[in-house]
């Protein structure tokens, strides 16, 4: 895909309006993970040194058309401004009056927030009327938003029709991420797809069978591949109505030459409770009352000695319940692995979706992965081989 990129941007005095993610985790008011705003910085940072000024448009959770006020986006403000270390100007609205009264304010290399682009209707119906209302207050776009981008919405799609579209810093590092793991990564190259549900995941699945050279399966849906197989899962989480489709997946996995790594052994408990006596069964030998919650150390191996064999590695969703120890073992000493191969030069390690960050946070190894995507269901998207409209919309 050819993008323009800031680099080819005439910058000075003009207004970019910069689409931005700031869907952050909020708890009392509070952002419990900045990852988001962190990642605003070097597009503004670039913005600001070509003299533009800065227009942020973004939106928070999912206010459906209407003005909600506990999704506003004015409690980012301050966040947002601590992690720029610079003032953030904000604007009631993010298009009319309130909007344009704003951003005449601005001065080159000043910054503005509108509020949540979700509080109009337009926006998720990516309507042309709103598109033209944003697009009033902007000379250029720039869309910086990969993990937004697979949403069809005004702020996101038909903006970019509307002016000179570039892809902001952070969409190319996604961008150019995805593609050393997936579009044309190293061979060969591992997935591990793990989360406890393959309703969620059936086209990642079917797609990444096609792609990839090995694929270990993890986490809850593990169970119903065992299961599938004719095994025992005891009282484990299990989605029995999808065994022909878990069938399915090893099918294709065959038919495509792609290595299948399910469980050899896997860790049971009673209680999925903090400290609950966790034992190792081999697959096939779990009690009626017991429910599969790790992947067992032999499965581990069997994944660690994967990676040692690869030279890329795609990951998402965790191997076990990460948040509940003891069964954040597999998962932890897996992600470890992974991590110090990147180190060691061996291995191109990219994961991305929400579980996935937050058990490699918990294993303490984000910043030793190649890259870690901030998307969740974009990142999903993208691995599913889906087209993103805000991705091929840049793409003119
Ligand atoms: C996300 O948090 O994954 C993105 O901001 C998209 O949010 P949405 O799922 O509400 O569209």
């Amino acid at each position: 895909m050819a993008f323009r990129t800031l680099d080819d941007a005439d910058l000075a005095g003009k207004r970019a309006l910069v689409r931005v993610d700031l869907n952050v985790p909020m708890e009392d008011g509070k952002v419990t993970d900045d990852t988001r705003l962190r990642a605003t910085v070097p597009t503004i940072e670039k913005l600001r040194a070509g003299g533009a000024k800065v227009i942020l448009l973004a939106h928070f959770d999912r206010p459906k058309g209407k003005v909600v006020p506990s999704m506003s986006l004015r409690p980012i403000v301050a966040p947002l401004s601590k992690v720029l270390g610079l003032p953030v100007a904000f604007a009631e609205d993010c298009v009319g009056p309130k909007a344009r009264e704003a951003v005449n304010a601005l001065q080159p290399g000043e910054i503005l927030l509108l509020e949540n682009v979700r509080f109009h209707a337009g926006e998720e119906a990516n309507d042309r009327k709103f598109a033209d209302s944003l697009a009033a207050n902007g000379d250029l776009f720039v869309n910086d938003a990969f993990s937004a981008a697979h949403r069809p919405h005004a702020s996101t799609e038909a903006l970019a029709h509307r002016l000179p579209a570039y892809a902001g810093e952070q969409m190319r590092l996604e961008l150019d991420a995805l593609d050393r793991a997936l579009g044309h990564p190293e061979r060969p190259v591992l997935g591990i797809v793990g989360g406890s549900k393959i309703s969620t995941k059936l086209d990642l699945l079917r797609h990444l069978v096609t792609k990839l050279d090995k694929l270990a399966i993890g986490g809850g849906m593990a169970n119903t591949f065992l299961y599938a197989q004719g095994h025992d899962v005891g009282a484990s989480y299990c989605e029995k109505d999808l065994a022909d489709t878990a069938r399915e997946v090893i099918r294709l996995a065959g038919q495509n030459n792609c290595k299948l790594f399910l469980p050899v052994d896997i860790v049971v408990a009673e209680k999925m409770a903090p400290g609950a006596p966790a034992r190792v069964r081999d697959i096939g030998h779990v009690d009626e009352d017991e429910r599969i919650l790790d992947a067992g150390p032999e499965t581990v191996e069997r994944l660690c000695r994967a990676m040692g064999n690869s030279k890329t590695l795609i990951w998402n969703g965790p191997l076990g319940v990460f948040e509940i120890p003891p069964f954040d073992k597999g998962t932890m000493e897996a992600a470890r692995h992974a991590a110090s191969l990147v180190k060691a030069g061996k291995l191109v390690a990219v994961a991305g979706g929400g579980d996935t960050v937050a058990a490699l946070n918990a294993a303490g190894v984000v910043d030793d992965f190649t890259f870690v995507s901030t998307a969740g269901g974009a990142f999903l998207e993208w691995m599913e081989g889906k087209t993103l409209p805000g991705v091929a919309a840049l793409n003119q």
